[in-house]
Parts: C-alpha cells; sequence; structure tokens
C-alpha cells in the first residue's frame, strides 16, 4: 500500500476515535478564582467522562470528576460549567498553595483507553486576568473594546 494512503486512513481512525480530544486548557483569574477552560472535541453522543486535577510536589489531587472522588478539602471550593464543547472550572479562594500543573482529562464511557488530556502549569504572579478570555458577552468589556478602538483611531488620525 501507498504509504501517503496507509497514513491518511491511519489519521482517518485516530479521528475518529479521538472524537472527544480536548483542544486547550487555559488558566486564569477571577477576582480570587481560578478559572480553567477546558476546551475539546465532541464529535459522537456518547457520554464523556472527565476530571480536572491537580499536581503538586508529585502528588495528584482530584478537584472535580465524574470518574473518580474529589478530595475533599477541594470540593466546597469548586464549581463546574459544562457545555457543549468546554468545560470551566472555578477554584474558589486560589492563593500559591494551589500553584502546580493542572490537566483536564477526558474519556469516553466504558473505554478506558480512549483518553485524552492537556496540562497547564499555573503560577499565581504569572497569572493572567479573565477579562478579555470572557466566556459570556459582558456589555462593560464591549464598552471598552470600542473605546479602545474609537481612542487608537483618534490618536492616528492627530497629526504630529
Ligand atoms: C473564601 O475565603 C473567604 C474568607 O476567608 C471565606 O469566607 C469563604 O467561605 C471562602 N470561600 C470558599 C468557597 O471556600
Ligand atoms: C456532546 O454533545 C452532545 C450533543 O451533540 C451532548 O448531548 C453531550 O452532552 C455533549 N457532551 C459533553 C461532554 O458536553
Ligand atoms: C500531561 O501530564 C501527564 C502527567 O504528567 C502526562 O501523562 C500527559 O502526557 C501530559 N499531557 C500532555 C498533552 O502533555
Ligand atoms: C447587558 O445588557 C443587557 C441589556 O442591554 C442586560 O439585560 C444584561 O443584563 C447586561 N449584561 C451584563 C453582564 O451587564
Amino acid at each position: 500500500m501507498n504509504p501517503a494512503i496507509g497514513i491518511a486512513v491511519l489519521l482517518a481512525v485516530l479521528q475518529v476515535s479521538w472524537g472527544q480530544k480536548v483542544t486547550s486548557l487555559t488558566a486564569c483569574l477571577v477576582d480570587q478564582s481560578l478559572r480553567l477552560d477546558c476546551r475539546h472535541e465532541n464529535s459522537t453522543t456518547v457520554p464523556i467522562q472527565h476530571e480536572f486535577s491537580l499536581t503538586r510536589e508529585k502528588k495528584k489531587h482530584v478537584l472535580q470528576s465524574t470518574m473518580g472522588v474529589p478530595e475533599y478539602s477541594y470540593r466546597p471550593r469548586t464549581s463546574l460549567i459544562n457545555k457543549h464543547n468546554i468545560k470551566v472550572l472555578y477554584l474558589a479562594n486560589f492563593t500559591t498553595k494551589d500553584e502546580g500543573i493542572y490537566t483536564c482529562e477526558l474519556r469516553v464511557s466504558g473505554q478506558p483507553q480512549m483518553v485524552s488530556n492537556q496540562n497547564v502549569s499555573v503560577l499565581r504572579d504569572k497569572l493572567i486576568k479573565c477579562e478579555g478570555v470572557s466566556l459570556l458577552p459582558q456589555n462593560t468589556s464591549w464598552l471598552l473594546l470600542l473605546l479602545s478602538l474609537s481612542l487608537l483611531q483618534a490618536t492616528d488620525f492627530i497629526p504630529l
């Protein structure tokens, strides 16, 4: 068989079995909460299991999960927004004690070999504010955007 065709077939097969692939995981800060945006593909109707975890000093802590039991101390601090192709986890009262590698993992029900994950390293001082990566359109941010656009335009037309 032509190797190019072989690769194309392999890719097509992978594409199907990875229909629930995690495409990106990003972190930002809203007030005192850490927000993790886990974007994923959702091309089948098979139920998806998910798990958010934190690996800190080589220990894994489960924050929110439909596969295992989340750690007791994190349970009251987490909340999840579950949409068609994004899962958003909030961790309240985020401090430097919560720094580490955060992982979002997806698994197709009953098929343990179909796992897809993404990691993001989170440091308190490096975290960006969530403005601008807003999930829901906010009137104020639109207003600010329009204002800054018109400012940019205005400065362009001011002769030096
Ligand atoms: C966050 O911290 C404040 C002040 O310490 C406390 O009152 C509040 O209950 C905490 N929130 C959560 C969700 O743990
Ligand atoms: C994937 O999409 C289907 C509808 O197409 C929806 O019923 C299902 O809940 C979605 N899965 C996840 C994990 O969001
Ligand atoms: C994320 O980290 C885990 C544990 O260190 C590792 O097994 C996995 O391959 C990583 N995922 C990616 C997409 O790098
Ligand atoms: C945005 O404006 C609409 C009405 O124009 C209002 O109903 C809505 O609550 C506002 N949303 C926010 C986040 O301010």
